[in-house]
């Protein structure tokens, strides 16, 4: 789609060239035509980014005022030599682009401006007087006619490549630039006139000072744009030392309990390796972390006489132990961002059959993070040696989880994480007691899959 449409603005701009060529006066008027040209090109090299809808650059260029100066001041084929110029400036500085966008982006100048051009000649008062209050309203629809189809054609070629709808892409691009354009077609208009009186000095007068403040304005953004690039930088520094929090946060919920080292974390391992399966957003990855790293800090909250007890629980024992999940909503649910995180735990002892606690949550009920979690947290105490029990080894641990599939785990969750099994091979699921402690590291136990 995005290749027939650049051939009609290919086929429109021969069809353009064809008729100017042929009915055209010859005669061009260099000494007019280059400080255009230079002075148009200057302003596109020093243009200001507005905003971009889907990558594609929206601007709004102080060239505009002299593309419409150019309008109304050259004959047609000035205006074309002019057209082809300046659309060449567009794609050649400051950025190298792909063939076709190079095509589209000099069609589509030469394009708008012709049309332009037609529509101004069409309209306005062919008395040699271009700044009078007749002229106001031609000059008025000229511009609209170039913001109109200048967006418009920018905006099909967005709208095709990102499937964006064309309305949406047209309103919101309209929104940005139109008061600049206003002001852009009045300044193109009265400088014309004053080309017209004055010549080379009367657009010298004009455009110097334009550029020094353009210039000005490009520093400003400049400095904006390093300033924000610093900012980046500063969030990732504190969102890496906010994951190490967790992390040191996950080691301290573990010790508490005997032989746990290493748990949560290989725990958060599995469950953003089956997240990435189920093509979670970054977003909803950074909460399933967080949410498995943290499934059992509610342990903080119960007595070591119990969490570390060499013998059989009793069964008033066990009750408190259970306590934990909601122990860790209580201790989370009112920070603020961690209100799906305060979820996650709470329900990460669910069962998809209905069977679990605190709530009896079943299937959709029960968040996917947390049925996640629940797969990954009963993965690794399989996995994993305890003072009861040896580690298993994987297979068992599958024949278990398979067994499983849709009373204590969900059917999808349990799929993905076969799936990630043949996948990464065996060698993934680790016996979490066994890991020596430079293992037990973000780097080691996450790598890879950490985002979707
Ligand atoms: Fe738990
Ligand atoms: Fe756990």
């Amino acid at each position: 789609m995005a290749k027939v449409y650049i051939a009609f603005h290919v086929m429109l701009t021969s069809i353009i060239f064809y008729y100017v060529l042929k009915n055209s006066p010859s005669s061009i008027l260099f000494s007019r035509l280059i400080p255009f040209i230079v002075f148009g090109s200057m302003f596109e090299i020093l243009r200001l980014k507005a905003f971009s809808v889907n990558e594609q650059e929206m601007n709004v260029s102080a060239g505009s005022a002299i593309i419409l100066a150019a309008v109304m001041l050259f004959n047609p084929l000035e205006l074309l030599l002019f057209a082809f110029c300046y659309g060449l400036s567009i794609v050649i500085f400051p950025r190298i682009v792909s063939p076709f966008k190079f095509i589209f982006n000099l069609t589509e100048t030469i394009n708008v401006t012709y049309i332009t051009f037609l529509v101004w000649n069409s309209l306005h008062l062919k008395n040699g007087v271009l700044l009078c209050t007749e002229n106001i309203l031609p000059m008025l629809f000229t511009i609209s006619a170039f913001v109109l189809l200048d967006i418009l054609s920018v905006s099909i070629i967005v709208s095709i490549s990102s499937h964006i709808k064309l309305f949406t892409i047209w309103r919101k691009s309209l929104e940005w630039v139109l008061v600049s354009y206003v002001l852009v077609a009045f300044v193109g208009w009265i400088l014309a006139a004053t080309y017209n009186e004055f010549h080379l000095f009367g657009l010298l007068g004009f455009v110097l000072p334009l550029l020094l403040m353009r210039y000005n304005m490009y520093l400003f953004v400049k400095d904006k744009e390093t300033q924000y690039a610093q900012l980046q930088d500063y969030n990732e520094l504190l969102k890496d030392n906010n994951e190490q929090l967790l992390i040191t946060l996950s080691h301290i919920i573990d010790a508490r309990e005997n032989s746990l080292l290493g748990h949560s974390l290989t725990v958060a391992k599995y469950a953003t390796a089956i997240g990435a399966k189920l093509n979670f957003t970054t977003e909803e990855m950074y909460d399933l972390k967080r949410g498995s790293l943290l499934h059992d800090i509610g342990k903080l909250g119960i007595c070591e006489a119990i969490l570390q007890k060499p013998g059989k629980l009793t069964e008033d024992e066990f009750k408190v132990i259970r306590g934990h999940s909601l122990i860790g909503y209580k201790i989370l649910e009112s920070n603020k961002g961690m209100e799906r995180v305060a979820k996650i735990i709470i329900q990460h002892h669910e069962q998809y059959s209905g069977g679990g606690y605190p709530n009896q949550l079943k299937a959709e009920e029960i968040l996917i993070e947390s049925r996640i979690v629940a797969l990954c947290d009963a993965l690794d105490t399989m996995l994993s040696t305890r003072p009861y029990k040896q580690g298993w080894p994987i297979d068992k641990a599958v024949v278990e989880i398979v067994r499983c599939r849709g009373t204590h785990f969900d059917l999808k969750v349990v799929d993905a994480f076969l799936e990630l099994k043949s996948e990464l091979g065996d060698g993934f699921f680790t016996n979490s007691y066994e890991a020596k402690d430079n293992e037990l590291s973000l780097g080691n136990l996450l790598s890879g899959h950490q985002e979707p």
